[in-house]
């Protein structure tokens, strides 16, 4: 498989409403991150996106590869990625622990999978049509969760792990999504992020979520993985944490609805950088001090 050297400063996401002004003046970030299936049936926006990639590492993350899909994927899809990702060789190509599409239906949701060793052995064989077909590492990410399987017989984090170890796949760890998850799973997320398999992590992102009350049980909230606002401080919190663990990782400033102006993702790009310094100088100090 092909090794793309991949930057360790935080990216955005290059979203249509700002494609134009991406071009015209260069902001300051570390690369850009795109869904493939907005710029495949965009021919002008595609132009932009090969332009942008002769100044940009791009990162590839893709949405309608479901790699969970009992019926198998979508090869004709897979096919369009993986011209896409010859057009612009991108330094990173992920995708979700989920599915979301059934007998040809697209389904416009990221849906969650049991962790059993049957729904293993499934997504494994996926995982190597698409790393096969792609000629590089896909590296998959873990869900935002609201509701678990009472059929499941590992934690999330052991059956990354195993994933990994089979196909060969690398892992995104979305640092908001664990926070999500954690709340609204009843978890400790210092516990997930320690149990993660250290050397896999390849990719992290950070996104906003918001709280809605929750109907099944009066008087709490539930975490809903909206990419729709700031940066939570906990999420911030997490981050800290999951550097010192991993170390400086390439990071997505992950806003995908109700989108802000340019500045504001620039802004969080450039936290998310004085984050990592700040994690590893205080790990660095500590070291020193044993
Ligand atoms: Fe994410």
């Amino acid at each position: 498989m092909t090794s793309i050297r991949k930057p360790v400063t935080a990216g955005i996401g290059l979203r249509l409403p700002h494609i134009v002004e991406v071009v015209a003046t260069r902001p300051p970030v570390g690369w850009l991150e795109i869904h493939p299936e907005n710029f495949l049936a965009n021919p002008h926006a595609m132009e932009l996106l090969i332009e942008l990639s002769e100044h940009y590492p791009i990162s590839v993350h893709t949405v309608g590869i479901s790699v969970g899909s009992v019926d198998g994927i979508d090869r004709t899809h897979l096919r369009r990625v993986c011209a896409l990702v010859d057009r612009i060789q991108p330094f990173l190509v992920s995708g979700h622990l989920a599915w979301s599409t059934y007998r040809n239906e697209y389904l416009n949701d990221l849906l969650p999978v049991p962790y059993t060793s049957e729904t293993l052995r499934l997504i494994e064989t996926h995982m190597k049509e698409v790393q096969d077909a792609l000629g590089q590492h896909y590296l998959i990410e873990n869900p935002s969760s609201y509701v678990g399987f009472r059929a499941s017989t590992m934690s999330e984090a052991d059956f990354l792990s195993e994933l990994v170890s089979r196909s060969n796949c690398r892992l995104l760890c979305d640092i908001s999504n664990v926070v999500v998850s954690a709340h609204n799973m009843g978890y400790d997320a210092l516990e997930y992020i320690s149990h993660l398999p250290v050397d896999a992590i390849d990719q992290l992102h950070l996104g906003g979520f918001t709280a809605e009350p929750d109907e099944a049980f009066p008087g709490t909230d539930v975490l809903i993985d909206t990419h729709a606002a700031a940066i939570a401080e906990s999420s911030w919190d997490l981050y800290a944490f999951a550097i010192r663990r991993f170390g400086s990782k390439p990071t997505l400033i992950e806003w995908d609805n109700e989108i802000p102006d340019l500045a504001t993702l620039t802004d969080e790009s450039l936290k998310a950088d004085q984050i990592v310094t700040k994690a590893l100088s205080t790990e660095a100090s500590c070291a020193n001090t044993r």
